[in-house]
This record gives C-alpha cells, structure tokens and sequence, in this order.
C-alpha cells in the first residue's frame, strides 16, 4: 500500500537507525537540503523539547522527525507553521479514528496526556528566513513504562491510549500528506484559515481556567479563544483580556 502522496513533503529522506536529536542533524544539512527534506530516526539518544526540555524517544516505538523548511515569510509568522504541524497531527490522528486535541499551542493530547510534541527552530539573517527546521515528536507504541519519573503524568502514547499497536509508517503518511496540504495553501494562498478552524475544534484549552507561567510571572485566567493570528484569548477578569503569544509562555491545569 502507498501512504505517502506530497509533492515534496517527504520526498527526501535521511534515515538513521540512531542519533542524537534529528532537529540537530537538520540544522546542519539545513542550508544545503531542498525544502520538504526530512530526518528520521529510530532513536534519539538526546531528544530535545521546548523550554530546554528533553524528549524521551525509545528505539522504534515513535515518529522522531524533523522537516526542514525555506517559507519565504516574515519570520514573525513562524509560530503559524508549527501550529500548522499540530493541526495536521491531529488530522492524521483522525484519520486513523483516534480523537486527539490540540494543547495550544502545538501539543496534541488524548485524555489530558501528551503523545506529541513539536520543537520549532529557525535561522534567519536580515529578517530573512534561511530556514526552519520542524522537529516532531509522536508517541506512537511506547508501552506504559516508558513512561517514568517526571513524565509519568504527563506523558502517554496512542498505544497506551487506544490499547493497540498503531503503523507509524501510514501514521507518518498520513501526517505528511495533512502537513503539505495545509502548508502549501498557507505559503501560495495565505490561507491560515484551514489551520484555523482545526485548532479552535480541536483545542481543549478553550473555555478552561488556565494559568500563564511566563518565567516567574504566574497568571490565573480563563481562555476565551483563539484570534485569527493563532493568538490564546484568556480573560484575566474585571474585561481584561490579554492575547498571548506562543513562544516562552507554559499553560498549565485542563
Ligand atoms: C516539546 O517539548 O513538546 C517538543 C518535543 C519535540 C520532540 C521532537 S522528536 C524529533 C525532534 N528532535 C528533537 O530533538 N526534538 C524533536
């Protein structure tokens, strides 16, 4: 059976049995790869995740990939591309029937556990993008002992979740093909809108009490939405409501 049908998305592979990080190895083939180039591997001896976080990344039982990227775009808008990420993520997870949702901003979660995780990182020189490396982690048939120490409650896996092994080949298929789709009418037609209206379906943060940890600074709120730039509304009362960009911010408590 065929999964993959991008363009370009996928169409050039680096395949490693082990490495290090797969973002990392990005960045260094970056400048000199074609946009839609994409690392894989089986393990990650050090998988790296937001807020200088690591990604535990067991041998062969998840998709640890990163894309490499050259929009043409103000590097403002690059949070988009990685909320773009999570909403093909969660697409590709529905075509599979397995209902997921999206932690704002690129966490996809099933029952208030995270199976996946994206790390964005760009390069750029005078406000132009050279490129951007999207590095994505989905736990896709770690078993419930993978799961250990810190992570315990935060983290679980499809397998755990769904009681059954998932195919990471068609899972990475499918998640490709929902990638290039909705990245390619961002990039050609501005379309953010697609991207959009997934997130604010998908979102489980809407509506909940939430607090912002921006550093030390601690703010209790309640999200109110999402604005058309991919922005968190959360109301902090007495009619103040405050956009929150995505970036150094963690949101805590669903
Ligand atoms: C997060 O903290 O939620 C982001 C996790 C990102 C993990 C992926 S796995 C593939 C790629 N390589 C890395 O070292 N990290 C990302």
């Amino acid at each position: 059976e065929k999964y993959l049908d991008t363009e370009f998305i996928g169409r050039k592979i680096y395949y490693f049995d082990t490495i290090d990080s797969t973002n990392k190895k990005a960045k260094e083939i970056a400048l000199e790869e074609v946009e839609g180039t994409i690392v894989i591997s089986e393990e990650q001896t050090l998988g790296r995740g937001r807020l200088g976080r690591g990604w535990v990344s067991p041998k062969g039982k998840g998709i640890w990939m990163s894309i490499i990227l050259k929009p043409q775009i103000d590097p403002m808008k690059v949070a988009k591309i990685t909320q773009i990420g999570a909403a093909a993520v969660s697409l590709a997870l529905e075509d599979l029937d397995i209902k997921s949702y999206i932690k704002w901003p690129n966490d996809i979660v099933i029952n208030r556990k995270k199976v996946c995780g994206i790390l964005t990182e760009m390069s750029c020189e005078l406000n132009m993008i050279n490129y951007v490396i999207m590095g994505i982690g989905i736990n896709v048939n770690l078993d419930k002992q993978d799961f250990r120490g810190e992570i315990e409650n935060v983290g679980t896996s499809l397998k755990v979740e769904t009681g059954k092994k998932i195919s990471r080949k068609k899972l990475l298929g499918l998640f490709l093909n929902r990638f290039e789709e909705l990245y390619t009418s961002f990039i050609n037609k501005d379309n953010f809108e697609d991207t959009l209206k997934i997130c604010r379906n998908k979102s489980i943060l809407i509506g909940k009490e939430v607090r912002i940890i921006k550093g030390r600074d601690e703010k209790s709120g309640k999200v109110v939405g999402i604005n058309d730039e991919g922005e968190l509304l959360v109301d902090y009362g007495e009619n103040k409501v405050e956009n929150i960009m995505s970036g150094e911010v963690s949101v805590r408590g669903l």
